[in-house]
């Protein structure tokens, strides 16, 4: 059972937890990858042994049996990557949340001067420290959880000084805290009041000089674009995919969150890594994205939070074997959630997934909606040591209990963050 990696020996291993659960989400043959009464080894900041805690016993002890940590039976999985949300923005959007329950429609608030518009003047008017001190609270409620890797997109700045903000907000926090951050310029979420008569300058900023000076500062992983009826179009979506091919970046789309334009198309057309959302999606969508290998990213507590009643067609998804991402969509307007095993429990009860793909959606198939899937997502030897402990019976647990936290502790690129509670 044991699997070395070249040169790795007991006496080379930082850490040993023996005595645990893995699921390693890796295609093993069991369910969740599982191996019972495992050890896994680290060596820096990677993976650098897998097998069983009595083979694991017998290498550590001819080296320190000081290394050796007892997980308890406590399970471990890779540590959870949310690979969509909107986590730094400025104010909240309760109003507009009451506003709803008494009959106005998102699209109606929207199209009126709510909504994004909203977000972006309250966005706009906070400092940098307003948005850091706010985004801190729900990015640590998502760690406590067991994230590690969170992907964040800009988008309610809409120009090029709030955006850059908002961009170099996530990096900071990525720097200053144990968790991973990716950073997505969504330069294309709505059409700022200043550019209302004339929406093509808006996109040739976002789509030129705006992207060109963001990325030149590397504060852009990937792009994004909202493309719905009431935001951006096809063309206009496109530009945005041409010009970030052009600049080496990757791509995730909004799409067919409100209506099906043929979003999911166009995302795998310019082989964006996800398209995301997917309430509105055909056969044919999930076919170009099945073969251009896009990642659907699905966000059920915006699903609920706008009380959709057509979930995505997760059967449509699995026939064409495309493969399934959730996330939270953390935001302000359609999901103010920093629970990502809320959304793992909402995957199952209103799109139909079961535990196991809900835990693939939070691992390695949200690694591979950020292009990250040779780094984190699974635990194999190589991968990084980014690893979350659960005191739970069995993995499906993490999709069950709603407002538990079963999380025991957090290991981030090799080091635990505090000890197991
Ligand atoms: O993913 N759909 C576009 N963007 C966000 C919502 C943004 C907002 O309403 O503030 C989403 O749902
Ligand atoms: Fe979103």
């Amino acid at each position: 059972m044991g699997e070395r990696v070249q040169k790795s020996s007991a006496d080379e291993w930082d850490q040993v937890w023996i005595g645990a659960h893995v699921a390693t989400m890796t295609n093993n043959g069991s369910a969740y990858g599982e191996l019972k009464s495992a050890a896994v080894a680290i060596q820096d900041e990677r993976i650098a042994w897998l097998g069983s805690t009595a083979e694991a016993l017998d290498q550590a002890a001819a080296a320190r049996r000081d290394i050796v940590r007892d997980a308890q039976g406590l399970w471990i999985t890779p540590g959870l990557i949310d690979c969509h949300t909107h986590l730094v923005y400025g104010g909240n959007r309760v109003a507009e949340f009451e506003q709803r329950l008494c009959g106005a429609s998102y699209e109606e608030i929207a199209r009126a001067g709510g909504g994004i518009q909203s977000t972006v003047r309250a966005t706009r008017a906070a400092t940098f420290s307003q948005l850091h001190e706010s985004a801190l609270i729900r990015l640590r409620r998502l760690m406590a959880e067991g994230v590690t890797t969170v992907e964040i997109k800009s988008g309610y700045g809409l120009e090029l000084a709030a955006e850059r903000r908002l961009l170099e907000v996530a990096r900071d926090l990525g720097e200053r805290l144990p968790v991973s951050v990716r950073k997505t310029f969504l330069g294309l979420h709505a059409l700022p009041p200043e550019f209302a008569a004339d929406r093509q300058e808006f996109v040739n900023r976002v789509c030129g000089p705006w992207l060109e000076t963001l990325a030149a500062a590397g504060l852009v992983d990937a792009v994004d674009a909202f493309c719905e009826n009431i935001a951006f179009s096809l063309e206009e979506t496109a530009q945005l995919l041409e010009a970030a091919s052009g600049l080496g970046l990757a791509a995730h789309v909004h799409a067919g969150q409100l209506s099906d334009l043929g979003a999911a198309e166009l995302a795998s057309k310019w082989g964006a890594l996800s398209a995301d959302h997917l309430e509105y999606l055909s056969a044919a969508g999930a076919r170009a994205m099945a073969a251009a290998g896009t990642v659907a990213v699905l966000l059920p507590t915006a699903y609920f939070t706008l009380r959709q009643t057509t979930p995505p067609p997760v059967g449509l998804l699995r026939d064409a074997a495309v493969p399934m991402a959730v996330a939270t969509d953390c935001n302000p307007g359609t999901s103010p959630c920093s629970s990502l095993l809320t959304a793992m429990n909402m995957a199952c009860t209103l799109f139909g997934l079961t535990p196991e793909e809900a835990l693939r959606g939070t691992t390695c198939n949200a690694a591979r909606a950020l292009g990250l899937q040779d780094e984190v997502g699974k635990i194999a030897v190589g991968m990084r040591a980014d690893l979350a402990f659960w005191r739970i019976e069995r993995p499906a647990e993490l999709c069950y209990g709603l407002g538990a936290n079963p999380c025991a502790g957090v290991m981030h690129r090799g080091r635990m963050r505090g000890e197991l509670n």
